[in-house]
């Protein structure tokens, strides 16, 4: 599974911030909108345009737009602080929800609500959640895209774990992963080291 750790030096400061226990929930959001428009320039570099003419102020010419349809698919709660920055980019995309909740005991990931498009067979489709710990909730978002047709799936993710990327190789191999970092290991209670803590509680002051 291809894995992409994207070195730019404004993620990486960002990623910085972002790890910073100290920063408040207000700074935590806009930083998670600046990673996620600058992890999403990469995931996006490859799209395919198409050609056309434009009018400038000027004189007729020919420019290059966008020719893909992009669906982005946020992984309720945490990864609704990558959503605004993806639309930044790509306003036109059309976007779907999957909740899912890790227990707080075991780890293991539960779907209570999910609205994604069913026909994403001709769709490149950007998961967004800012932690890829276990791997467990990415795996199950990706089966629920792979049962609406999906063929083409980037993971946008904050942090990764080793164990989490080694779950989704497996899970999920033709998906591509775009992370700020792959971090050590988990600890016993499944959270990332050295980690930024829990993203939707640092998001949301919670
Ligand atoms: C976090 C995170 C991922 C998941 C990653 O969500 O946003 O969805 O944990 O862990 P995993 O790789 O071990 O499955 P959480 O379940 O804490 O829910 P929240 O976003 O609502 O806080
Ligand atoms: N979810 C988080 O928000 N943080 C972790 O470290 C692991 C899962």
């Amino acid at each position: 599974m291809p894995l992409h750790v994207v070195e730019h030096p404004l993620l990486q400061d960002t990623l910085a911030r972002l790890r910073d226990a100290s920063t408040p929930s207000d700074e935590f959001r806009a930083l998670a909108r600046r990673a996620s428009v600058l992890l999403a320039a990469e995931a996006t570099r490859d799209l395919p345009t198409a050609e056309g003419a434009v009018h400038t102020p000027l004189e007729a010419t020919r420019a290059r737009r966008l020719a893909a349809r992009v669906v982005a698919v946020p992984v309720l709660r945490a990864g609704l602080g990558l959503l605004e920055g993806f639309l930044d980019l790509v306003p036109s995309a059309q976007v779907g929800y999957f909740g899912l909740e890790r227990n707080e005991e075991t780890a293991v990931a539960r779907c209570y609500y999910e609205k994604v498009p069913r026909d994403l067979g001709d769709a490149v489709v950007f998961l967004l959640d800012p932690m890829l710990a276990t791997g467990g909730s990415a795996a199950m978002a990706l089966e629920g895209l792979r049962a609406r047709g999906a063929r083409r799936v980037r993971f946008l993710a904050v942090v990764a774990a080793p164990e989490g990327v080694a779950r989704l190789a497996e899970a999920a191999p033709d998906a591509e992963v775009f992370t700020a970092a792959l971090d050590r290991q988990l600890n016993d209670r499944k959270y990332i080291l050295p980690g930024l803590g829990d993203f939707g509680d640092r998001l949301y002051g919670t």
